[in-house]
């Protein structure tokens, strides 16, 4: 049977006779709402749905329960076989029962009693969507939400997408492209708006947009935007009232200005705080709308003659100053590195530096600079590497991810949000095995210090089965595949050395790093390589964490190899902790990487007639792509360096093939 890729990790695949034998005969469902769509009703539906499939059990549902029937002797003697499932609002119950769906599928029976609570009230998705049906670092085919210019009449996949999002308790997503048009809100869109909130409500998703900041002028036909001007305030009150008409529950508004091109308050000689309260001010009276105003704000035509121009140092700078300013529903949303998603990156200071303005911490599931789902790239470990330092706000223990779920600081509102890229292709993300980020990611949001293994362990038996080997293998393939991909991508710190110039982002082109605008400077010359990004001689960058941070960073003892070119400029001679030389290292790890990614289709290989031979030909072939794919990386980039510095390889690999 050719398994159903939409279906993912909700599978709901059948047990083996004799492990459903274990099971009490769940005989009657009761989802206690009056709203067909209410999540409780939801949850009802797909409880019945899990115990056909899991158990080949068939319930009744009802949605109303007469407190007597617990007296009967009837109910007493199922006592042990009755389960309650109780939220604390009906999204809460609607998780409480996927939860126990999924548990059911890995044959996990139900614990006596188990209560669970997010570790965040914010945990979102950015969808990277233009409105012609084309998405932003999209690998996997066209918009599931939109087509020529409009909302797509048909959003069954629209509900797919909110049911897995449901099942790992992501509760908003913003449907367009942060680079986003003003024909967002022309008024048939505002009416398919609606009908996105209407297909996903039902699964306790929520939805917000993405504003392009001159709406005013090119929609509204105004001769500015600048957010002080009182037409302009005007035309967002009223698009937001219009909006609020189609989406009653919204979540606000997400904004990318003065980045990349994009035109913002800057650009109208005001503060981005007056810009982000615009937006805030016409939420305001509408409810509990948020602005999820982007930190990602920097000038990509850096001169890279001058070397105390650092692109890490811009969101800090940009926002100083602004941390008591901004309204009191902005938050602003932090890429997880100070550059952008590269497979090494400390965590964004900023993060250190907003204390009453709350913030949003910004993930990738989209691989962007990870092998654009084409390697398989687990992504959870380099999240944790994120979530749990810990930057010593005032000496005091500060781990990102207390600082994110809103402890540190003692916010209420607080969280996650990530780019996902999710497309019209029947496995979502163009591979199956690349799905493990997007469930991975809504587990981390809820639970963050859960264990990489085991979070990719349940989603491996959800989507392939109970068989041990087939879950050891992708476990271990999986835990194995970052820091493969770091060794043959990019390694100390240097970032990902893709094409930026180009800006696809893809493959090998360590020489597009420099001579670029983009700041994601390598300054790599024929004696030394890596940004100085020290207080004493470089960019200053180190002095933006707190001090006793700022400190490892600066000094070249105490920064860990694996950011030592992030934040030194050091000789190819450099030795490492290890004893090797830097560049020794360098072609080292990739013959490293590359080797292991050999290996990767051999072991899948022993996988052959344990899973569906569709998906186990999928991904085999993405496997057998990567492999070769890591040689091209691994000779790429050590023969520019060989190149470059003309230091031999000790082991007489580099430049002799
Ligand atoms: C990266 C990415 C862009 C995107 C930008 C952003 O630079 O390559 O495509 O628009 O991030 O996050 O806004």
């Amino acid at each position: 049977l050719r398994a159903n890729g939409l279906e993912a990790w909700l599978r709901y695949a059948s047990l083996p006779t004799e492990a459903a034998k274990q099971y009490p005969r769940y005989t009657d469902i009761v989802a206690l709402t009056d709203s067909k769509s209410s999540p409780v009703s939801t949850a009802g539906k797909e409880v019945q749905d899990g115990l056909k499939k899991i158990l080949n059990q068939s319930a009744n549902i009802r949605n109303k329960f007469d407190p007597s029937e617990q007296l009967s002797s009837s109910a007493i003697v199922d006592e042990a076989q009755t389960v309650v499932i109780v939220g604390q609002n009906e999204r809460g119950a609607l998780y409480g029962a996927m939860e126990f769906l999924m548990r059911l599928a890995q044959n996990q029976p139900c614990p006596a009693s188990y209560a669970s609570s997010p570790s965040a009230p914010i945990r979102w998705i950015n969808q990277w969507d233009n409105l012609d049906g084309s998405i932003e670092r999209g690998y996997a085919g066209p918009s599931i939400f939109f087509k020529d210019g409009a909302v797509l009449d048909d959003l069954t996949r629209v509900e797919q997408y909110a049911r897995l999002m449901a099942s790992v308790r992501l509760n908003g997503i913003v449907v367009n492209n942060v680079n986003s048009h003003c024909n967002l809100l022309n008024p048939s869109n505002l009416k398919g708006l609606g009908r996105i909130a209407d297909a996903m409500r039902p699964w306790g998703v929520r939805i917000g947009v993405a504003l392009y900041f001159d709406t005013p002028i090119e929609l509204g036909g105004l001769k500015t935007s600048d957010p002080l001007d009182p037409d302009v305030v005007a035309f967002w009150n009223d698009i937001t009232t219009q909006l609020y008409e189609n989406v009653p529950d919204m979540l606000g508004y997400l904004i990318k200005a003065n980045s990349e091109g994009q035109p913002g308050p800057l650009t109208y000689g005001r503060t981005l705080a007056e810009g982000a309260n615009l937006f805030a001010r016409a939420l305001k009276p509408h409810g509990d709308g948020i602005v999820m105003y982007r930190a990602f704000v920097y000038n990509h035509h850096l001169d890279e003659s001058n070397w105390k121009n650092d692109r890490a140092n811009a969101a800090v700078e940009f926002f100083d100053g602004l941390d008591d300013v901004f309204d009191e529903n902005v938050l602003v949303q932090i890429k997880y590195g100070p550059i952008d998603f590269q497979v090494r990156e400390p965590p964004s200071p900023l993060l250190a530096h907003l204390r009453r303005t709350r913030t949003i911490i910004e993930f990738q599931v989209a691989q962007e600079y990870m092998g654009q789902q084409s390697h398989l790239c687990y992504l959870a470990p380099l999240w944790r590497t994120i979530l749990d330092f810990d930057l010593r706000i005032d000496g005091e223990p500060s781990l990102v991810k207390d600082v994110v779920s809103g402890e540190r600081f003692n916010w209420k509102y607080s969280g996650y949000a990530a780019v996902v890229n999710v497309g019209n292709d029947s496995t979502w993300l163009g591979s199956h095995l690349a799905m493990s980020n997007l469930y991975a990611y809504g587990r981390y949001c809820w639970e963050p210090s859960s264990d990489e293994a085991a979070v990719v362990s349940d989603w491996a038996r959800l989507t392939f089965g109970l068989n041990p080997t087939v879950v050891d293998t992708i476990t271990q393939l999986s835990m194995e595949s970052w820091p493969t991909y770091e060794n043959y991508s990019g390694n100390l710190g240097i970032q990902t050395l893709c094409d930026i110039v180009k800006t696809c982002h893809y493959g090998p082109s360590p020489a597009a790093m420099d001579g670029n605008g983009w700041g994601q400077w390598t300054r790599a010359d024929a004696r030394a390589i890596g940004m100085d990004r020290t207080v004493a001689t470089g960019t200053g960058f180190s002095g933006q964490y707190p001090a006793e941070v700022a400190k490892v960073f600066e000094n070249i003892e105490t920064t860990p190899d694996e950011l030592l070119l992030w934040f030194h400029h050091v000789p190819y001679t450099h030795r490492l902790k290890s004893g090797k030389t830097v560049i020794q290292h360098f072609y080292d790890a990739h013959y490293e990487g590359a080797e292991n990614a050999q290996t990767f289709p051999v072991r899948w290989e022993a996988l052959r007639g344990l899973i569906d031979d569709h998906r186990f030909q999928h991904i085999l072939f993405h496997l057998t792509y990567q492999a070769g794919h890591a040689l091209v990386w691994r000779d790429s980039v050590n023969t520019f360096y060989h190149a470059k510095c003309g230091i031999a390889d000790e082991r007489h690999r580099v430049g002799n093939h």
